[in-house]
């Protein structure tokens, strides 16, 4: 049998496994390149230099909100990544799983296929898999015999809710909030709040530790950024509750996203749903307290899954081990995507 690979390719992160290997590559989707034509560093070496790199060097994402935007940079760094899994190892030949949002154009969706079919990887069969589905695979869920499920994964520039019957899906919304909206709002609250100006990665950095869905007692973590009045670089102690004030209006417009979904999912569907609870995927659900929060807002049950920004591509390689999953992955050419 030959080697199949699954690949999630997110806004911030690129996720790839192979059936043969334990391990799963996750690294920034981001490309560094000097002179315009030269490629310099990909992956995580390559965000290294975000925000720090002189002008000749242009240091980019290829995906934006969640569909490939720079086909030829994403070439690069698809085969980049490919090699890199296999440890230099010259490998064609396989079969690729590639995840597809679901609520996109025909033509976005089409872009992750031909991706990979134009790829210097020389596959010798490309599938697509739709992402809610290989998400809930990922998340443990046997989709195809269990009805109403809820899958929502919060990303990094997107939130895709869906809700999936018998391995179909029933409803999928994606919205543009993420955690790079989170990002965005720290940024401009700190900046209020302390006259300083931060880079996204200390926004990031704050985010992941003081940054809470629901309001906690205050805390305290060091923010390193300009002054905007002196303009010389300080430290200052940024306090949980400005980090709170600023990501909690993005976090009520994901919640009444999901209440928009629950209104519309069938009655049956919905409750199974509120039986099962909601399962939560993608590394922004990895929020502090998000459980707490969506409990208070909706009084559902909440499944927070295990390393949640991997379940997409654990899934993929689900469907790739488990034959019970086979009519999951589809050519375009056999079902048309609407
Ligand atoms: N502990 C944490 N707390 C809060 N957010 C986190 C945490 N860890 C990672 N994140 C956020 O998760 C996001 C990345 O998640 P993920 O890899 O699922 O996104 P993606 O698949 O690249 O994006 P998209 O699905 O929108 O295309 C980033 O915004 C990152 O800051
Ligand atoms: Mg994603």
């Amino acid at each position: 049998m030959s080697n199949a690979y699954g690949i999630d390719i997110g806004t911030s992160n690129f996720k790839m496994c192979c059936n043969d290997k334990d391990k799963i590559l996750n690294e920034k989707n981001i490309i560094a390149i000097a002179n315009k034509t030269e490629l310099l560093a990909y992956g995580d070496e390559a965000y290294e230099m975000y925000e720090k790199a002189p002008e000749h060097i242009d240091v980019s994402f290829p995906v934006k909100f969640g569909v490939i935007a720079d086909i030829e940079n994403m070439q690069t760094l698809l085969y980049n990544f490919f090699n890199k899994i296999n440890e230099g190892k010259k490998v064609t030949g396989s079969d690729f799983y590639i995840a597809v949002p679901t609520d996109v154009t025909e033509v976005e969706k089409r872009a992750f296929y031909e991706l990979v079919v134009d790829s210097k990887v020389k596959a010798k069969n490309v599938y697509v898999v739709d992402k809610p589905v290989a998400d809930a695979i990922g998340a443990g869920l046997d989709v195809t015999k269990s009805k109403g499920i809820m899958v929502v994964n919060i990303g990094a520039e997107t939130t895709e809710i869906s809700v999936l019957s018998l391995g179909g899906i029933v409803i999928s919304k994606a919205v543009k909030i993420g955690g790079n909206k989170l990002d965005d709002c720290i940024i401009s609250s700190v900046r209020k709040a302390y006259n300083l100006v931060i880079g996204s990665k200390t926004a990031e950095s704050l985010k992941k530790e003081l940054g809470s869905a629901v309001q906690v007692s205050e805390s305290f973590a060091p923010g390193f950024g300009r002054n905007v009045l002196s303009g010389l670089p300080v430290s200052v102690d940024i306090s949980s509750d400005v980090i709170y004030q600023a990501i909690i209006d993005a976090l009520h417009s994901i919640m009444d996203a999901i209440k928009v979904i629950l209104e519309r999912t069938p009655p049956e569907l919905a409750a199974d749903i509120i039986k099962n609870g909601v399962y939560f995927t993608g590394g922004t659900s990895q929020i502090n307290n998000l459980e707490k929060f969506i409990k208070q807002e909706t009084n559902l049950n909440v499944n927070i899954v295990d390393h949640p920004a991997e379940s997409v591509v654990r899934g993929l390689m689900g469907v790739v081990s488990n034959p019970e999953f086979a009519k999951i992955a589809y050519t375009p050419t056999e079902k048309n995507f609407d």
